[in-house]
């Protein structure tokens, strides 16, 4: 079976409550259970941080055996080298996904230095996102 992994970065532990006009309404512990409810071809991991240095120790340690990971950064996106740099220096494919058309945002959003390490890269259709990038690993 598959092995993925869900990480999500800083203020993503907010979903739900956090600007439900650009994020939506729904807790991700809410739709990572239904997720897992009709995905059950994957072994599927979540792993949430506020923190950039605990997302690339995850990165690391995940980056070697599993078949994908499903990377939302967040804000850090926008910002992180080391996280870059850590989806380089790794084996296991990178999905970059965002809730938002981080494009249709403010001129900052449209950086990113997951993008040109990852696979492919998924946004602005709400937590949608997330099963299509999941449905590019099968
Ligand atoms: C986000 C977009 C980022 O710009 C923002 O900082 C987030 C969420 C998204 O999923 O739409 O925290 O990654």
């Amino acid at each position: 079976m598959k092995k993925i992994i869900i990480i999500n970065g800083p203020n993503l532990n907010l979903l739900g409550k956090r600007e439900p006009g650009i994020y939506g309404a729904q807790s991700f512990k809410d739709f990572f259970t239904e997720l897992k409810r009709k995905h059950t071809a994957y072994e599927l991991s979540y792993y949430q941080s506020n923190i950039e240095g605990e997302l690339i120790d995850k990165i690391q340690e995940v980056g070697f055996s599993y078949d994908g990971i499903i990377l939302n950064a967040a804000a850090y996106t926008h910002t992180s080298v080391g996280i870059g740099d850590a989806i380089k220096a790794i084996e296991t494919p990178v999905i970059e996904v965002h809730i938002s058309n981080t494009f249709a945002r403010e001129e900052f959003r449209h950086q990113s230095y997951i993008s040109p390490n990852a696979k492919g890269v998924i946004l602005g259709f709400g937590l949608q996102s997330y099963e299509l990038a999941l449905q590019s690993f099968l």
